[in-house]
C-alpha cells in the first residue's frame, strides 16, 4: 500500500526521502512523487513505475534543493496508475501539496463541491480533493485550515502535508492508515512506519486516530481533532537497522524463510519458564481461558491460514469451539458474539484494513480481545485489550514467510496455554508438545537443511506447470492453503487448495496428465486417508509430489511420484516445518520464472483499505 515520508531538517530532503521510500517499496506500489517546500514555493515531480524512475528523473535527488519536502510510493486505488495520479498532489493555488494513503470515501461529493467553487481537478484520485480543501479553508493558518479540511473526510487517511507559506513546516495527519512520526537533532520525520527513519533515528512517536502532528525542524508537536494540544509518549525502537537489509541473500524473502529457526527462538524459548508456557508479558494470567465459551479468530491472507491451523489446535487440544473467520466476512455475517467470546486478531503488521474493522466489530459485541501481531505499537495492538508479539522482526517481502511460522509458534502457546488451564491435555502430552515447541528452532534449520536443495531442483522441472492444486486434510489442509497462497502470488501460477477428501466432489475433472499436485501428508494419522487420495489423483494421470515426515511408516515413494520428508514431529507442530520445503518451492519457481519475488506485481505488503 501506499508510503508516505516527509523530512524537515537542515540537511538536503529530496535525497533523504528517496531513501525513505525505499525503505517503503516492500509494501507495493505502482508510480513515486517528491515534493519540496522552499523559499522558492513548492516543486513536485512524479514518476510512474518503479522508484528507479523518480531517482533517475531527480539525479538521485540532488536536482531538487531544499531542505524540507514529502514523498510518496502509490498504489492506485482510485485512478489509474500514471503520472499525474500519483502523488503528492497540489491544490489549484500551487500553495499546499499533500500525500495520503487511505481512501476518501466521500471524495465524489466533496469533488462536486470544489468543483462548483470552481476548482479544476487535475487527476481522477480521491487523494486531490484534500489538497483543494486545505486551500479552501486556508485563511493563514496552515494547522487550522488541514484540522477544517480533515473534519469533513470520510474514510482512511494518513497524510503529509507542506505548503509554500510554511517552508520547514509539515503536517501529519491520521485516520485509520498508520503513520509516525520521528525527531532526531535538528531533523524531525513523517513516515508510514519505521523503516523508513531507522538510518537517521530510533525515537518515534506513534499517531492515533484523528491525531496531527505538527514538524519543524527542532519540534513535533500534538494536537487532537479540536486542535487542543495532546503530550505523546515517545517510543524507542530497538530493532537491529541491519534486519531491514539482504544480509547478502539474493531476496528478502530467501533471507527471511531462513530466518524461521531464529524467530522461532525469539517467539518461543523467553516464553517456557520451568517446563511451563508462561505468557505473562502478553498480560496473560492463570485464568485467562476458564470461562472462555466461543472464540473467534479474524484475520486476512496469511495471517487466516494461521488462525485455521489454530482453529484445529483450540478444538483439539482445548476443546473450545473456534471459529476463523476472514476478516473482511466477520463485520457483515452477523457473527454470533458475546462477552464469553475470546476474539484472537491475527496480523502481521497490525494495521490490515479489514482485521482492524473485524477487531472494531467482535469489541461492540463485547468479546474479550487478543492480538497476536508483530509490529509494535502497530494500530491493531492499541486496539485490542491485550497483544501477544510473535517477535519475528521487520518482514519486508511481501509474500508473508516467518510471521506465518512465528504466529503459527505463538498460537501453539496459546493453545497449550488453554488446554492445561482448561485440564484438556493429560500434563505429560503437553509436556512433551512443549518440549518439542522448545527444540523447534533446531528441527526447522534441519528442515532448511534438508529440504532447500530438493526444492530447488522440484522447482525446475515444475515452473512452467500453468495451474499447481495442494491437498490436505486437517491441519495439512490448513498448510496447503498457505503453500498454495505463497505460490500463487509470487509465481503468478494458478495454484489451489482443496481439502483432499472434496477433490472427488468436482474439482478432480481439471486433473489431466502430468498435472502437478501437491499431496501434503505429514498428519501420520490420517495418512491413510490421503493415500487413497493421491491415488484417485494419479489414476488420472496427475504427478503427485508428498510431503510427509521421515517415520512415515508407508512408502510414500510407492504412493506419490517424488516425496519430501520432514524430520519427525509431534503431529500438532507439523505446519512450523511443512511450511519450510513449501515456502522454498514457491521460492525458487517464482526465481526460475523471472519473477519480482520480493514486490510481487499488484500485492502490497500492509493493506490499509478495505
Ligand atoms: C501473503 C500475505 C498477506 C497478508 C495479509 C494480512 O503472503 O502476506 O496475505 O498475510 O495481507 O496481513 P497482516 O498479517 O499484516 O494483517
Amino acid at each position: 500500500m501506499c508510503g508516505i515520508v516527509g523530512y524537515t531538517g537542515g540537511n538536503q530532503a529530496a535525497p533523504i526521502l528517496l531513501y525513505g521510500l525505499s525503505r517503503l517499496e516492500y509494501r507495493g506500489y505502482d508510480s513515486a512523487g517528491l515534493c519540496i517546500s522552499s523559499d522558492a514555493g513548492l516543486t513536485t515531480v512524479k514518476a510512474r513505475g518503479k522508484l528507479a524512475n523518480l531517482q533517475e528523473l531527480t539525479s538521485q535527488g540532488t536536482a531538487l534543493p531544499g531542505v524540507c519536502g514529502i514523498g510518496h510510493t502509490r498504489w492506485a486505488t482510485q485512478g489509474d496508475p500514471n503520472d499525474v495520479n500519483a502523488h503528492p498532489h497540489e491544490s489549484a493555488s500551487g500553495k499546499f501539496a499533500v500525500v495520503h494513503n487511505g481512501i476518501i470515501e466521500n471524495f465524489r461529493k466533496l469533488k462536486a463541491f470544489l468543483t462548483a467553487q470552481g476548482v479544476k481537478f487535475a487527476s481522477d484520485t480521491d487523494s486531490e480533493t484534500i489538497a483543494h480543501l486545505i486551500d479552501f479553508y486556508y485563511k493563514g493558518n496552515l494547522l487550522e485550515a488541514v484540522r477544517e479540511a480533515t473534519q469533513v473526510l470520510e474514510g482512511s487517511y494518513a497524510l503529509g502535508i507542506v505548503s509554500a507559506d510554511d517552508p520547514g513546516t509539515i503536517i501529519g495527519v491520521r485516520m485509520c492508515s498508520p503513520l509516525i512520526a520521528a525527531i532526531a537533532d535538528g531533523e524531525a520525520f513523517i513516515a508510514s512506519d519505521v523503516t523508513a527513519v531507522l538510518k537517521y533515528t530510533r525515537d518515534v512517536y506513534y499517531l492515533d486516530d484523528g491525531e496531527i502532528a505538527v514538524l519543524s525542524p527542532n519540534s513535533v508537536k500534538f494536537y487532537d481533532a479540536y486542535g487542543e494540544p495532546v503530550v505523546k509518549p515517545m517510543a524507542h525502537i530497538d530493532w537491529d537497522a541491519d534486519a531491514a537489509q539482504k544480509g547478502g541473500y539474493a531476496h528478502f524473502m530467501l533471507k527471511e524463510i531462513y530466518e524461521q529457526p531464529k524467530v522461532c527462538a525469539d517467539t518461543v524459548l523467553a516464553r517456557i519458564k520451568g517446563g511451563a508456557v508462561d505468557l505473562t508479558d502478553a498480560d496473560i494470567g492463570a485464568d485467562y481461558f476458564k470461562d472462555v465459551e466461543k472464540i473467534v479468530i479474524l484475520a486476512c491472507g496469511t495471517a487466516y491460514h494461521s488462525g485455521i491451523a489454530a482453529k484445529y489446535w483450540l478444538e483439539r487440544y482445548a476443546r473450545i469451539p473456534t471459529e476463523a473467520i476472514l476478516a473482511s466476512e466477520f463485520r457483515y455475517a452477523h457473527p454470533i458474539v458475546d462477552d464469553k467470546t475470546l476474539a484472537i486478531v491475527i496480523s502481521q503488521s497490525g494495521e490490515t484494513a479489514d482485521t482492524y474493522a473485524a477487531l472494531g466489530e467482535a469489541k461492540r459485541l463485547g468479546a474479550r480481545t487478543l492480538a497476536v501481531v508483530n509490529v509494535r505499537g502497530s494500530t491493531i495492538t492499541r486496539s485490542s485489550d491485550r497483544t501477544l508479539y510473535i517477535n519475528a522482526g521487520p518482514e519486508i517481502a511481501v509474500a508473508s514467510t516467518k510471521a506465518y511460522t512465528a504466529q503459527l509458534a505463538a498460537l501453539a502457546l496459546l493453545t497449550l496455554t488453554a488446554a492445561d488451564q482448561r485440564g484438556t491435555l493429560e500434563r505429560e502430552s503437553n509436556a512433551a508438545i512443549l518440549a518439542e515447541l522448545q527444540r523447534m528452532p533446531e528441527t526447522m534449520q534441519k528442515t532448511l537443511d534438508a529440504t532447500a536443495e530438493t526444492m530447488q531442483y522440484l522447482a525446475t522441472l515444475y515452473f512452467n506447470q500453468s495451474s499447481i492444486f495442494y491437498i490436505g486434510r486437517n491441519l495439512d489442509y490448513a498448510a496447503s492453503l498457505e503453500a498454495s497462497l505463497k505460490l500463487k502470488e509470487i509465481s503468478y501460477i494458478h495454484a489451489e487448495t482443496y481439502a483432499a477428501g472434496e477433490l472427488k466432489h468436482g474439482t478432480i475433472s481439471l486433473i489431466e496428465e502430468g498435472t502437478l499436485v501437491i499431496a501434503v501428508a505429514a498428519h501420520m494419522a490420517l495418512f491413510d486417508k490421503l493415500e487413497s487420495n493421491i491415488a484417485e489423483v494419479k489414476a488420472r494421470g496427475g504427478d503427485v509430489l508428498c510431503i510427509t515426515q521421515e517415520r512415515c511408516r508407508a512408502d510414500p515413494e510407492q504412493v506419490a511420484n517424488r516425496v519430501v520428508a520432514i524430520p519427525d514431529v509431534h503431529e500438532m507442530l507439523t505446519p512450523l516445518l511443512s511450511a519450510i520445503p513449501l515456502q522454498l518451492f514457491a521460492y525458487y519457481v517464482a526465481l526460475a520464472k523471472g519473477c519480482d519475488i520480493d514486490q510481487p506485481r499488484n500485492l502490497a505488503k500492509t493493506v490499509t483499505v478495505e
